[in-house]
């Protein structure tokens, strides 16, 4: 790197400081310091003062850039135009010398370089091109090209507002703004007031921007495995979110917020993507995944209506078609993406209640599990399923539904002159991953004319392997089946799916009649869907980019190899549980769910209450520690720990940690307990 002295002598130029008190009265933006340090030479001083640490490190810094000013009019203005600047960390006055501005402006400033004019400056001045070469040799006068991070970083960016007087040259201003990293956020720039009112960045600052969130994901996925999987953030944190005001104007240095949110976003929340993170069902997304999210969002892809979004909605098909053939469901079969497995289930009962028993469902009755997802329940309330008509049925010592305990409820009901309209199996479970007894639920369905959906949210991503689809025989006989891409198939939130047997049901359910200005349009839609008319949602994100994009970059294969991966992890580690002292299995992997306790040691007995309580105890100081997230559950009336084994970024090392962490946790507490 050049050193402050080597780039001075390159550049034929001087450094110098003006000793002028800075003014009292100087209203700065808040991340000024309110006692700023008198302005240094930046030739012998060291100026770096946007280090890493204390919260977040800027990536830029931002400043004023002056030309020579003394043949120009408007001077006596500069002062003024200066004090209202925001940006106030760096002066670099060009052409220094008589009538220079940098004694005048110097105060209002944390560091001030001045260059004199030279050929090389001058010609740095004419061209975008070289104006960056300044621009780099300038910034690294001032030590700031070590700033660690990702590509762009390594070509420090100055946010420079431009000197007033620059926008009467347009060679300049063009040249700065192409070159500097020019921020339109200076208010006295003739463009600011237009460039706000539409809300733009320049290209510049849009570039920059954009990189910065970049590295920021790929430092955040690379990093995972190495930060905790939780960290609370401070109440203080918490407190000032909730107290911000409005902000009325601009941000006056957009790199250092984003970098103030990502910091908030790595240490104020649980990463579902961590390899740790074995609570619930976790997120683990890839990368893909997220750049199709930030296209689609920033090509404001129109996805209801093939008129205005034909491609859109070939690949919404494409990817509904992509996902039927990995999981093996018949042909025919389709849907649309919702937002998640909540949505899934309340779009495929609407239509299930529609087709049965009609809108107002009278005397409507709903079958499940109480291993159910809650989000079934209130799917039905949604419906108006009223809860004397819900049948939550108590599981099978395999948390299953019972098909005869079903098969006695459906009579009851129907013996009582209701109307029995749907049954809701899992395929698998949110707590142990139980598969219902798809088959023998479908062959009943049959008999009795009901709906069958299956709610394979998180499981139903099994049927992409031979063994996940061996577990899952009978998913291809729901008459409508959700899984979440979100879930098991590595998309980024928010990623579900509705698929039916017979997709035109959809449409039955949720057509309209469109309003005109939806149907005089000036030509033909040619082929493809009108998804506005099969789902609750009229404008609706392009989510299916993410799993279609994620195809096409990974291949199924890929996706069937981390599956499968999940799969078998559960499977291992219950294989490591069994032949670790101290715990034992619970329930049986089931896809890539398994549960199992803690027992205590030869001789010690215990309450079951303590027992319990100490597994959940165990679990929080785990999740306090921030090494692993695990939350516990209740199978046959105890608390058990779960785990959840889908993330591919999870290794066995990890699985094992995790479980000899809980058992000595456990056994450490339940000795404490004992010999009190
Ligand atoms: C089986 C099952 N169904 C439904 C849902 C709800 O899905 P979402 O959170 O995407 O709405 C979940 C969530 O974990 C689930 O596991």
């Amino acid at each position: 790197m050049t050193t402050p002295e080597a780039a001075h002598r390159a550049l034929g130029t001087s450094a110098t400081t003006a000793p002028l008190p800075r003014p009292v009265s100087r209203e700065g933006p808040a991340h000024v310091p309110a006692q700023p340090s008198p302005p240094t030479d930046p030739g012998t001083a060291p100026v770096r003062t946007l280090e890493p640490g204390s919260g977040h490190h800027r990536p830029a810094l931002e400043g004023f850039l002056t030309t020579s000013a003394h043949q120009e009019p408007g001077r006596d203005h500069v002062e003024e135009l200066v004090r209202a600047t925001p940006l106030r960390r760096l002066l670099i006055d060009v052409g220094a010398g008589e009538g220079s501005d940098t004694r005048r402006l110097a105060p209002y400033f944390d560091h001030v370089t001045a260059i004199e004019p030279s050929p090389l400056l001058t010609e740095a001045l004419r061209s975008a091109c070289a104006l960056t070469q300044a621009e780099a040799l300038a910034a690294d006068s001032l030590g700031t090209c070590s700033q660690p991070g990702g590509a762009h970083r390594a070509h420090p960016v100055i946010h420079l507002a431009i000197h007033p007087l620059c926008h009467d040259r347009p060679a300049h201003r063009d040249a700065l703004r192409r070159g500097a990293g020019v921020m339109d956020n200076d208010p006295t720039h003739p463009a600011h007031d237009d460039r706000t009112a539409a809300l733009r960045l320049d290209e510049k600052t849009m570039r920059m921007l954009g990189g910065q969130v970049v590295d920021a994901l790929v430092e955040h996925i690379e990093g995972l495995v190495s930060r905790p999987v939780l960290r609370r953030p401070s109440e203080e944190t918490v407190r000032d979110l909730l107290a911000e005001p409005l902000p009325a104007g601009p941000e006056a240095d957009p790199a250092a917020l984003l970098d103030e949110v990502t910091a908030l976003l790595g240490a104020g929340n649980a990463h579902p993507d961590h390899p740790r993170f074995l609570a619930f069902v976790p997120s683990p997304g890839n990368f893909v995944g997220v750049l199709a999210a930030a296209l689609a969002a920033g090509f404001a892809v129109p996805t209801g209506w093939r008129f205005s979004g034909p491609v859109a909605s070939a690949i919404e098909s494409a990817a509904i078609a992509w996902l039927m053939e990995l999981l093996g469901l018949p042909a025919g079969t389709g849907g649309l993406f919702v937002s998640g497995g909540s949505t899934a289930n309340l779009t495929a009962l609407t239509a299930a209640r529609d087709l049965t028993v009609g809108p107002g469902a009278p005397g409507g009755t709903a079958y499940f599990s109480d291993q159910t997802h809650f989000s079934v329940h209130r799917a039905l309330h949604i419906l108006g399923i009223g809860a004397d008509r819900i049948r939550r049925l108590p599981a099978d010592r395999t948390q299953r539904l019972d098909p005869q305990m079903l098969a006695d409820h459906v009579a009851r009901d129907r013996r009582a002159g209701l109307n029995p309209f749907v049954v809701i199996a899992n395929a698998g479970t949110t707590g142990t991953g139980a598969v219902d007894p798809l088959p023998e639920l479908a062959a009943l369905c049959r008999a009795e004319r009901l709906w069958l959906h299956v709610d394979g949210a998180y499981g139903a991503a099994a049927a992409a392997t031979a063994p996940g689809r061996k577990a899952l025989a009978g998913l291809d006989l729901a008459d409508s089946l959700s899984v979440d891409p979100h879930k098991w198939l590595f998309q980024p939130a928010e990623l579900g799916c509705v698929l039916l047997r017979d997709p035109a049901r959809l449409r039955t359910a949720f057509g309209v009649d469109l309003p005109p200005y939806l149907t005089d349009r000036p030509h033909d839609d040619g082929p493809g869907v009108d998804f506005l008319q099969y789902g609750i949602q009229q404008t609706r994100e392009f989510r299916a980019l993410k799993l279609w994009l994620s195809l096409k970059v990974f291949g199924a294969e890929a996706i069937r190899a981390a599956v499968a991966r999940g799969i078998r992890a559960a499977e291992d580690l219950a294989a490591y549980i069994a032949s670790c002292p101290g715990v034992e299995p619970v329930t049986a992997p089931s896809l890539a769910v398994l549960t199992f306790r803690c027992t205590a040691p030869t001789g010690t007995r215990l309450p079951a209450d303590t027992e319990d309580r100490t597994t959940d105890r165990v679990c929080r100081d785990l999740a306090t520690d921030g090494y692993a997230l695990v939350m516990p559950t209740t199978v046959a009336g105890r608390r058990v720990f779960r785990l959840c084994t889908i993330n591919p970024r999870t290794t066995t090392d990890d699985l094992h940690a995790v479980v000899t962490d809980l058992r000595d946790r456990w056994h450490r507490l339940v000795k404490e307990q004992t010999s009190r």
